[in-house]
């Protein structure tokens, strides 16, 4: 891996012979770019969180299949797919929560398998997908906007809108999904200012969302996460609009740590709450929030503050990185086939599920 500076439009690059990934943990201070080429550091890169947020973590993954393929050196068709088994697995191993990580690895699988004639061939048809995959992703996130924008409320013309955690460009192939709701109603004239979590302990808000919204000039206002229900208290909030890592079929979902409280807040303010997200993200195969993964990760992301020590030692720690908001704290579910309430969406999406 080795990093130089580039486009600040697109996490996740595809350039000829490697991904040029935006390294995401050193926004806001430093824009630079990694090279990744092979497949192992594309893992690693999403362990690290280099590249995060669901969709963006698809995205990566998807690459790293074909980076992974490349690296396979058998011409022998059936080890070659056994061994492509075992890229997906390293690549599933990195993030448990963000199911858009497992479906793009068995869609890459699928394609592999579906696809006759030489290893090369297949190789091939594996970077035209990942390329494809990308590409949707920006398509999907801008319908996500566009639908977003027809459901926020009317009143008032423009709206102040509280989100958490980065849905945003850096979160998908580009656009965002409660970022692309953002960036539709600010073009459409109806957003008068994005409120952002902080977003302890990885401040996705204060270090990504902030950043995204000063590169357009959307005006922001940051707060930390225990300030949210006083603006809801204070009538500084229209509307929140998050994104999500997993949802069940029956409509709750996964998201950043925090979101659950949000969610509850905004339901005691009788705010709406919209939870923004591809059906990529939607997990059929799981009845409820109750079987969703919930990442931990290390203790010393809470335990410090930078490299300074902010509790005694002897003190235990809990890090889960995700928690679930119920289907009934949800407004509706914001997707590129429209929006939805929560309960809905297994009747009326399942059948757009693709892998
Ligand atoms: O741990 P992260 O930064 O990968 O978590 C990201 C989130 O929780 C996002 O809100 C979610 O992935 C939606 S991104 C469009």
């Amino acid at each position: 891996m080795t990093a130089s500076v580039a486009n600040p439009v697109y996490p996740v690059v595809w350039r000829g012979d490697h991904v040029e990934l935006i390294d995401q943990t050193r926004l806001p201070q430093q824009f630079s770019v990694v090279e990744i080429r092979r497949s192992e550091d594309m893992a690693t890169a999403i362990k690290t969180m280099i590249v995060r947020g669901a969709p963006a973590i698809g995205v990566a993954a998807a690459y790293g299949m074909y980076l992974g393929s490349c690296e396979i050196t058998t011409d022998n068709r059936d080890g070659f797919l056994s061994e492509l088994v075992g890229v997906g697995n390293q690549l599933k191993a990195t993030r448990p929560t963000a199911v858009n990580l497992f479906w793009a690895v068995d869609r890459m699988l699928k394609v592999a398998r579906q696809t006759l004639g030489p290893i090369s061939q297949i190789q091939d048809q594996l970077l035209t997908t990942a390329q494809e995959i990308g590409a949707d992703d920006v398509r999907t996130c801008q319908a996500i906007g566009n639908h977003g924008l027809s459901v926020l409320p009317k009143d008032p013309e423009k709206l102040c809108l509280l989100t958490h955690c980065n849905a945003g460009a850096l979160a998908t192939a580009g656009y965002g999904t409660a970022l692309g709701v953002v960036r539709s109603a600010w073009t459409a004239g109806r957003l008068a200012r994005v409120y952002a979590d902080e977003t302890r302990p990885r401040l996705q808000g204060a270090k990504l969302t902030t950043w995204e919204c000063v590169q357009e000039d959307i005006p922001v206002t940051l707060i930390s996460d225990g300030m949210a229900a006083h603006c809801m208290q204070q009538n500084l909030i229209d509307v929140v609009v998050v994104g999500a890592d997993r949802i069940a079929a029956n409509g709750d979902a996964a998201n950043k740590i925090g979101t659950y409280s949000v969610a509850l807040c905004a339901k005691a303010h009788n705010l709406p709450f919209y939870v923004a997200a591809p059906l990529s993200t939607i997990d059929f195969d799981l009845a409820d929030g109750g079987g969703i993964p919930i990442e931990e990760r290390h203790p010393s992301e809470i335990y410090q503050i930078g490299t300074t020590d902010i509790c005694p030692k002897g003190v235990e720690f809990y890090n889960p990185a995700f928690d679930v908001t119920p289907a009934e704290l949800i407004t509706g579910i914001i997707t590129e086939h429209g929006v939805f309430a929560p309960g809905d969406i297994r009747e009326k999406l399942s059948h757009h599920r693709s892998t």
